[in-house]
């Protein structure tokens, strides 16, 4: 009997690392008993792990990259603008696109209305569902609206089947949802499995790139924040597309993490309706909206996201500690930076807060890391604790520095442009920024340290 070409091997669930033995922390990422076993036949031609995955036999030969056209290029405009924007001006044909996101944010709600903008101006497309019955899915087309004939269903979970179908059918975009639900025949290892996943993967790759077609794959995100299983995925896709928001609230935002054809860190925002969801053009509008008129402790600042400013509203409430250790928390920024903040708050003005909790918050559950949000937390945690309010025209941005310094912040003139769009009269800003800004017909105060901002605000 010829010798057995399947394999016991480990993947990290995590990262996708592969090891012959088990271990207790994954060597790569470094994340606890996340190992998990899995049968591979080594023979099947892109096997897990297999470093053939991507030859595909034929001797390629090198070519002046002057020689190489560029008609390829054209961009299959989707119609829904910010789906666009986040990839990079439209859907590259022959593209591998992952999107990722919670259960139930919206990830086939979004794909099926890419579907059927697309449908409608003649593209054939093929939407592969692993998850819900025919009807489940015509169920939230009636919803979303009337759908034409160039739109194709079908309910399949074996690899195999879909590339065939793809075929026959003829369709320019296919979306594969999800891909923990889809396997194939040459793995004995369950759909979902690191294996599996990769192995479906590096199928919908081949097909992308050998006939063209546009593939977007659904992929579920773990309660870690990574793509279920694979971050693997993430290496192998053209575009890695992220759908999150707050479950309870009704917007959700579309972030781009990786993209070979555009900028990163594009970000759309939608709002989930009764019928779908819908373009959300102008986010700053939304996420002001409801704000308190004149109540201390709020204050709104600039934020960049991508390319595009946003203006959004954050919230600080301190409070006297009950007994011994004081909580700070921060949602939607980062809590070891409010940390910081108090702490130069306390060392450098003499604020007498070490005993005082504060809270602070980014309302409407946006979540940023730039540090140029720094000078407006910071106001804000001055604001609540002096109960004095901030004028509700003032638009503050700056970042902080370990002495109390207000430090300079790139794209100044975006943000102070946003301010004024928006009807703000007034933004404190970093000094060294203020030289360059021109922008007429609001008042621009630069402050170069943190009391000076204090002075002008409070
Ligand atoms: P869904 O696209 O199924 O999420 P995912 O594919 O990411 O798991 O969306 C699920 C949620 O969206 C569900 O809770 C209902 C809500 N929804 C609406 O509010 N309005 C709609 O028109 C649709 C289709 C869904
Ligand atoms: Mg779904």
């Amino acid at each position: 009997m010829a010798k057995s070409n399947i394999k016991s091997v480990f993947f990290c669930n995590e990262c996708g690392y592969e090891s012959s033995k088990w271990v207790g922390q994954c060597p790569a990422c470094k994340a606890w008993n996340t190992m998990v076993e899995e049968k591979v036949d080594r023979r099947s031609p892109t096997g897990a792990g297999s470093r053939r995955a991507s030859g595909l036999g034929e001797v390629n030969k090198p070519v002046p990259i002057k020689d190489i056209s560029m008609e390829d290029e054209d961009r299959l405009n989707v119609g829904i603008g910010e789906f666009d924007r986040v990839l990079g001006g439209g859907i590259v044909p022959g593209s591998l696109t992952l999107v990722g996101g919670d259960p139930g944010i919206g990830k086939s709600t979004l794909l099926l209305q890419v579907c059927r903008k697309l449908s409608d101006v003649g593209t054939r497309v093929l939407y592969v569902s692993g998850e819900e019955s025919l009807k489940q899915i015509k169920l939230r087309a009636v919803r979303i609206g009337p759908m034409n004939d160039e739109l194709l269903l079908l309910c399949e979970t074996n690899l195999e089947n879909i590339i065939e179908q793809v075929k026959k059918s003829s369709a320019r975009v296919v979306v594969i949802d999800s891909i923990q639900t889809m396997y194939s025949d040459s793995l004995d290892a369950a759909a979902g499995s690191v294996s599996q996943v990769r192995e479906a993967t590096s199928l919908l790759m081949r097909m992308a790139k050998e006939q063209g077609i546009s593939v977007f794959i659904v992929g579920h995100v773990t309660k870690e924040g990574t793509v279920a299983g694979p971050r693997v995925l993430e290496h192998m896709v053209d575009t890695v597309l992220y759908f999150e928001g707050d479950r309870h609230a009704s917007y959700r935002m579309l972030r781009g993490v990786k993209n070979r054809f555009g900028s990163t860190n594009e970000m759309g925002v939608f709002e989930m309706k009764n019928e779908g969801l819908k373009e959300v053009p102008n986010p700053s509008e939304y996420m002001l909206s409801g704000r308190p008129v004149g109540a201390s402790g709020a204050v709104v600042s600039c934020a960049i996201e991508g390319t595009r400013p946003i203006l959004i509203e954050i919230q600080a409430l301190v409070s006297r500690t009950n007994f011994g250790f004081p909580r700070r928390q921060s949602a939607g920024s980062d809590t070891n930076r409010l940390n910081l903040l108090m702490a130069v708050l306390e060392k450098r003005l003499d604020m007498k807060i070490g005993d005082f909790d504060a809270y602070v918050n980014i309302a409407g559950g946006l979540k940023i890391s730039e540090p140029a949000i720094d000078l407006a937390v910071v106001m804000a945690v001055v604001s609540s604790f002096r109960n004095k309010a901030v004028a509700d025209d003032t638009v503050i941005f700056g970042e902080i520095g370990l002495s109390g310094e207000v430090r300079a912040v790139n794209n100044a003139s975006v943000r102070v442009a946003e301010a004024k769009k928006l009807g703000f009269k007034r933004v404190i800003i970093p000094k060294s920024n203020a030289a360059s800004v021109d922008v007429k017909g609001i008042e621009i105060e630069g402050v170069s340290s943190i009391e000076e901002a204090i002075s002008k605000a409070l």
